[in-house]
């Protein structure tokens, strides 16, 4: 039996959710902070990936392979202890990106890689889902330096509307914070809406 609660922040680059997921360790300081892509060897085949031309779908699988060990090293003992845990990505990422490099694979890619999913994941009970307009995060990647292969104005455009239409299907767990406003403000709103889900569910 998982006792403990899951909370993954999710966002297309840009939306300043690593700066979020930063100022939230000092909020929670009871809470595991983790994330995908993770520090495992696995991850490491992950970010060499993502630095490359690797075929979408070979990519797909070390991102599903790395969520795999995430889930078995870190999530699953950590929610059997009955920890608060909180992920700076987490499966969302997989169907609103890939389903977006995948889109010309399969016909409905998100569906699809919900299914390869279902059964081992573990569903989050809470998801933050920051949204911004994808001409301004793209600004704000480009001041950290190179654009990788998923910084893109028309790639983040879908992988933005991915992520909306799974927070359309699911909106119990969902919670959308507009990221366009001031860093803090936005860390506020996030860390409301996880205190708002605490007080209700533990
Ligand atoms: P991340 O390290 O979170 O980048 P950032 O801190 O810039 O948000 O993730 C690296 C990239 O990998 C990011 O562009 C999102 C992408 N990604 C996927 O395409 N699929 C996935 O399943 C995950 C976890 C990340």
């Amino acid at each position: 039996m998982l006792k403990g609660k899951l909370i993954t922040l999710e966002g297309i680059d840009g939306t300043g959710k690593s700066s979020i997921a930063k100022m939230l360790r000092t909020k929670f300081p009871e809470a595991v902070f983790t994330m995908e892509p993770t520090h495992s060897w696995i991850g490491e085949a992950v970010r060499r990936s993502i630095g490359s031309d690797t075929d979408p779908l070979a990519e797909l699988f070390l991102f599903v392979a790395d969520h795999a060990e995430h889930i078995a090293r870190v999530i699953r003992p950590a929610l059997r202890d009955e920890k608060l845990v909180i992920s700076d990505r987490y499966s969302d990422s997989r169907y609103a990106y890939q389903g977006a490099t995948l889109s010309h694979t399969f016909d409905n890619a998100m569906e699809w890689l919900q299914s390869i999913h279902n059964g081992w994941t573990i569903v989050p009970d809470l998801t933050i889902l920051l949204t911004i307009d994808p001409g301004i995060a793209v600004s704000r990647c480009g001041i950290r330096g190179e654009h990788t292969k998923f910084e893109k104005i028309e790639f983040l455009r879908i992988v933005q509307e991915n992520y909306l239409k799974l927070a359309e299907k699911e909106p119990q767990r969902f919670v959308i914070v507009d990221a366009g406003a001031e860093l803090e403000v936005v860390a506020r709103k996030v860390e409301s809406a996880i205190r708002g889900f605490l007080t209700a569910n533990l």
